[in-house]
């Protein structure tokens, strides 16, 4: 009889598989990535998503506790004894109505999906609880991963956590933020600096760890994915289960958006949702792949028939140019995004756009969703941003409800938020200036004073 779970290539014309215990994440017959696949008719599915409110009364059970595994029913490939969970998920769904009107949204419009509410800070838990649960069950003894910080942050806090594996961590020589090194080097993980940037770091650690059969938790591995899948099933919940019009997620190495769309598209397959909602993607303008190619160059999934030749036509002339990703962003700092054919067909299955922003605007909205009381680093604004342009062409439409996702807090990066509020020219010049951050349009400067009682009281008077 067929396996109940496996990996399935995403080209439906290959038909390759692999078994659930394989970690090599690439297809045996065609190279091309692998999707977890279930067969669902022989798994016990819940009959509607309020099945998983009942799993709030019962929040002594870690599983249920989780804001991935009570869900487990929708990615069902572990036993529960192989679960790894350190308390991910516990995300906020808040409406925002101040930064909806800075959007050009209707109050009520928009909810801002916190996912800095992880315990590394960022949305990568929710895959890496998925990853280290898979990595288990095959009996790894070391993770590794290439990053831009977050991925290898959520690693070694994991390896650190659990105590079930070495982390191994990959990191280019250009831009990581201090706060995400600081995780990596504070929990302990094995951590190679490699003279490039991370596509070149990415490149590395797939070798390495086929050489060295260290287990792969970059996105390329399926597993990962299906955790992810969690961010959307608690947008659901905080809606009430009803769907979004849009979902708005920024974009790097397209991972998420992978993941949401097959969220969706096999809730809607099981009869649990009666629509997908439309996603956007947003690439920061310094690593714009995946605008350049799906709206410049109209490439599309067509059933797995894609222009390869075109991809690697784009590939090839930025290296001739030796033009490599550059953004203030540095999250989504990534110019080859290894999921990109899974996102063009995300694209695909959820009617999605992809819209690329400028610096200076992440930034203006980064500070906007700020003031509003949520904190998130420069990647994650970039779904504000690209919202507001969104709804600007019309593309969006303001009475629509939508769902941006801020995938990582504040903290992991203050030096750009310093730097934008600074009232010092120069140190802002020297941070943002030469980025083409010409106006400061949020700016919230410190006040500066003597230190003399009388002028303390004034100014706060004058400015409160
Ligand atoms: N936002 C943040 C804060 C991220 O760290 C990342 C990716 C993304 C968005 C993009 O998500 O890759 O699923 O499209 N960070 C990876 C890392 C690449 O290494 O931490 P994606």
């Amino acid at each position: 009889m067929a396996e109940l779970v496996f990996q399935q290539c995403i080209d439906p014309r290959c038909g390759g598989t692999a078994a659930l215990s394989d970690t090599t994440f690439a297809c045996p017959k065609c190279g091309g990535l692998l999707d977890v696949a279930y067969d669902w008719n022989r798994l016990p599915v819940p009959k509607s998503l309020q099945h998983f409110e009942s799993k709030w009364a019962n929040r002594a059970d870690p599983l249920d506790f989780s804001g991935v595994w009570r869900f487990r029913e929708l990615f069902p490939f572990a036993p529960e004894s192989a679960i790894v969970t350190i308390g991910e998920g516990q995300t906020l769904c808040q409406r925002a109505d101040a930064v909806a009107a800075y959007a050009g949204l209707n109050a009520g419009g928009l909810f801002l999906q916190y996912e800095g509410m992880n315990p590394s800070g960022s949305f990568k838990d929710n895959g890496m609880s998925a990853a280290f649960t898979h990595a288990r069950m095959t009996g790894a003894t070391r993770a590794a991963c290439a990053s831009t910080g977050n991925t290898s942050a959520s690693l070694a806090i994991y390896c650190a956590a659990t105590q079930l594996m070495r982390g191994v961590i990959f990191i280019g020589s250009g831009k990581i933020s201090y706060g995400k090194l600081s995780q990596a080097l504070e929990h302990g993980a094995l951590t190679v600096q490699i003279q490039g940037d991370f596509d070149d770091a990415l490149r590395r650690v797939q070798e390495v760890s086929r050489q060295l059969g260290i287990y792969l938790v970059n996105s390329v591995n399926p597993f990962r994915l299906e955790g992810q899948k969690s961010i959307m099933f608690r947008v659901l919940e905080a809606l009430r289960w009803e769907v979004p019009d849009w979902v708005v997620v920024p974009g790097g190495n397209l991972g998420n958006v992978s993941s949401f769309a097959k969220a969706f598209r096999e809730l809607a397959e099981l009869g649990l949702i009666a629509r997908v909602p439309r996603l956007a993607v947003i690439n920061a303008a310094g690593a714009d792949t995946f605008y350049q190619l799906h709206e410049k160059q109209g490439l599309r999934w067509a059933g797995g028939r894609f222009g390869r030749a075109q991809v690697e036509a784009y590939y090839a002339a930025l290296d001739a140019g030796d033009r490599h990703a550059d953004t203030l962003a540095s999250a989504i700092e990534i110019n080859r995004p290894v999921n990109l054919p899974k996102a063009l067909r995300a694209m695909e299955w959820c009617n999605g756009v992809v819209r690329a922003v400028a610096d200076a605007d992440i930034l203006d909205a980064k500070a906007k969703i700020g003031a509003g009381g949520l904190g998130c680093e420069p990647a994650s604004a970039a779904s504000v941003a690209g919202l507001r342009q969104l709804v600007r062409e019309g593309v969006i439409d303001k009475d629509a409800r939508v769902a941006c996702v801020l995938t990582g807090h504040l903290l992991k990066d203050p030096d750009e938020t310093v730097a934008y509020h600074s009232a010092d020219r120069a140190a802002f010049d020297a941070k943002l200036g030469k980025r083409g951050v010409k106006s400061v349009g949020f700016a919230n400067r410190a006040t500066q004073v003597p230190n003399d009682l009388a002028a303390i009281v004034k100014a706060i008077e004058t400015s409160a």
